[in-house]
C-alpha cells in the first residue's frame, strides 16, 4: 500500500479508510491489552498515535518496537479519543523495518546542546533539530520566493576562487599539491604554477565580486551558497562553513539597499510565521518563550536607519551617563557586539540598519561618501556608504554597500590597500566598460536562521557544522 506521510494523515478527516505510515518509534507504551506507540516520520514536529490491540502483532516484535526503531503500521485512520490529536491509526498489522540498539544516542528526553553536538549524525531525529531543519527548508523556498517574485535571477558565482574578496585573508587553500614534497623557488616560495590551476587559489569567501559581473549584465541578481572563512572565531554566531544569500543590483543607492534589506528580512519572517507554525510553537515553548512575539514585532516595526557617527555620539552619551561597556568606543572604532546590542536591545529596541562607516574599518569596495562627517562638532575622516543590519539577540545579520563605481577611486583603494593587482583586473572591468551605480549585501543564512529559530548557538541551525577543531560527520 501507498505511504501516508504523517502530516497528511493527520490532517485527513477521512474516518475508516485504511492506510500506511512509516516512521520512527518516539515512544512505546505497553498494557496487557493494548499497545500505544507514537511514531514521527520527519513530515511534521507532531507524532501519530498507532494503537496496537493485543493479537495484532506478535509478541516478539513488539519487543523490538523501542525507541528509535523504524516501523511500517497499517491499519485504520480513526478519529483519536486522546486530547490534543485529531486522528490515529488503528493497526491491523505492524512490521519492524529496523530494529534500535539500546545504545541508541537519543534515546533520552532533554539531553543538553553539546551532547547533540556530539551526536550530530543522529540529533536530526529530535523534535528540536527536525523543526529547525524543517524552517531551515522553509527558509530555503522563501529566499528563492522572494528574489523570483521581484525579477532576481538566482546566479552560480564559483566556490573556488584566486580572490579575496572581503581583503581579510581569511580564506582556506585549495590544492592538489603534494605537502610533503613541496616545490619552492630559489627565494623558497611555494611554486604554484604546478598546482591543479596554475596559481594558489582558495574557497570563496563571497560571491559579491562574480554578482557585480552578474549584475551589470542582468540587472539584479542574487546567490545563495556556501561560503568559507577560517576565522577563528570560536563563538556563538561564527562557522567556518556557512551559506550566505548575496543580491546585488544594478542602478540602487543607499536608500533603495535599505529599503531592500529591510523588505526582504520582513518578508522571510513573515514567510515563518505563515509556514512554520507548528514548529515555532515548539520552539517557543521549549526554547524561547518570547520568540513568536518577536517574529511578530520585527514584521510590523520599521527598522532604524543610523548613520555610524550618529550611533558613536548615543553610545557616548550613554558612557558620559554611567553606562559601561568593556571595550572602548571612539569614532574609527568597529563597534564590539556590546555596542551593537546596547543600540538595537536597549536604546532603539528595534532593528537598526547602521550606514556609512569609517572606510578604514570597511572593505575595499564601497562607495567613498562626498562628505566628511562631523562627530561632536569635529570633522572625522572619510566614511563609506556600507550598511550593517543589526538585529536583537544575533548583532550583525546583513552586511552590505553601495559599491564605488569610479574606476580611479576604486584603483585608489585597491592600491592603498596593497590588494594584488593581478586577481583584480576582470573585477576592474566593470568600471571600466559601461560602469554604473549599483549596491549589494550578504545575509548569512544561519544568522537568520538564529533569529527565527531562538537558538542561540549557530552550531545548532546547520545540520553539520564546521567550526575550528571540529568537522566530524
Ligand atoms: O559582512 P560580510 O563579511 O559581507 C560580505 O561578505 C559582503 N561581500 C556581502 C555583500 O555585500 N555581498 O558577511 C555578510 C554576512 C554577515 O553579515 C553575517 O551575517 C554572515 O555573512 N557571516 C557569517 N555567518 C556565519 N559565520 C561566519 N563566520 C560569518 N561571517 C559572515
Ligand atoms: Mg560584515
Amino acid at each position: 500500500m501507498k505511504r501516508t506521510k504523517i502530516t497528511d494523515a493527520l490532517a485527513s478527516t477521512d474516518y475508516g479508510k485504511e492506510i500506511c505510515v512509516k516512521g520512527w518509534v518516539r515512544t512505546h507504551r505497553s498494557s496487557k491489552a493494548v499497545d500505544f506507540i507514537q511514531l514521527n516520520d520527519g513530515s511534521t514536529i507532531k507524532n501519530i498515535q498507532v494503537v496496537v490491540d493485543a493479537g495484532v502483532c506478535d509478541e516478539d516484535t513488539l519487543r523490538q518496537i523501542t525507541t528509535g526503531s523504524c516501523v511500517a503500521v497499517c491499519g485504520l485512520l480513526v478519529e483519536s479519543p486522546a486530547q490534543g490529536q485529531a486522528s490515529e491509526v488503528q493497526a491491523k498489522s505492524v512490521e519492524l523495518l529496523g530494529g534500535c540498539d539500546a545504545t541508541y544516542p537519543m534515546q533520552k528526553k532533554g539531553q543538553s546542546f553539546e551532547y547533540m553536538r556530539q551526536h550530530a549524525h543522529m540529533r536530526l531525529r529530535t523534535n528540536t533539530f527536525g523543526a529547525i531543519m524543517r524552517i531551515r527548508h522553509n527558509m530555503s523556498m522563501a529566499i528563492h520566493t522572494y528574489f523570483h517574485e521581484h525579477g532576481f535571477f538566482y546566479f552560480h558565482t564559483p566556490i573556488i576562487t584566486a580572490s579575496d574578496c572581503e581583503g581579510a585573508g581569511q580564506m582556506f587553500q585549495v590544492t592538489t599539491k603534494n605537502l610533503y614534497n613541496l616545490k619552492k623557488d630559489k627565494d623558497g616560495r611555494i611554486d604554484y604554477s604546478d598546482d591543479f590551476f596554475g596559481k594558489p587559489t582558495s574557497l570563496t569567501v563571497s560571491g559579491q565580486l562574480e554578482g557585480e559581473l552578474g549584475a551589470t549584465a542582468l540587472g539584479a541578481i542574487y546567490t545563495f551558497g556556501p561560503t568559507f572563512r577560517a576565522e577563528n572565531s570560536n563563538t556563538p554566531r561564527h562557522l567556518a562553513e556557512f551559506w550566505m544569500i548575496e543580491p546585488e543590483v544594478a542602478f540602487y543607492d543607499l536608500h533603495d539597499l535599505m529599503d531592500l534589506e529591510e523588505d526582504f528580512i520582513k518578508y522571510c519572517v513573515r514567510w515563518a510565521l505563515d509556514h512554520c507554525m507548528d514548529d515555532l510553537e515548539f520552539l517557543n515553548k521549549m526554547i524561547d518563550k518570547t520568540l513568536i512575539e518577536r517574529l511578530q514585532g520585527v514584521v510590523k516595526e520599521e527598522f532604524v536607519r543610523l548613520p555610524y557617527t550618529k550611533g558613536i555620539e548615543i553610545l557616548q552619551e550613554a558612557i558620559k551617563n554611567g553606562r559601561k561597556f568593556e571595550f572602548p568606543c571612539n569614532w574609527g572604532d568597529d563597534l564590539a557586539s556590546e555596542h551593537e546590542r546596547y543600540l538595537v536591545e536597549e536604546y532603539f529596541k528595534k532593528p537598526v540598519i547602521m550606514t556609512n562607516y569609517p572606510k578604514a574599518i570597511k572593505a575595499f569596495y564601497m562607495k567613498i561618501d562626498a562628505e566628511r562627517p562631523v562627530c561632536n562638532g569635529e570633522v572625522m575622516e572619510e566614511t563609506v556608504q556600507g550598511t550593517d543590519v543589526l538585529f536583537p539577540q544575533i548583532g550583525e545579520i546583513i552586511g552590505g554597500s553601495v559599491r564605488e563605481e569610479s574606476y580611479d577611486k576604486l584603483m585608489g583603494e585597491i592600491e592603498s590597500r596593497n590588494i594584488p593587482m593581478k586577481d583584480m583586473w576582470w573585477y576592474l572591468d566593470t568600471r571600466r566598460y559601461g560602469s554604473c551605480p549599483h549596491a549589494g549585501f550578504g545575509l548569512g543564512f544561519e544568522r537568520l536562521i538564529l533569529f527565527i529559530t531562538g537558538m542561540q548557538n549557530i552550531r545548532d541551525v546547520i545540520p553539520f557544522p564546521r567550526t575550528p577543531k571540529t568537522a566530524e560527520f
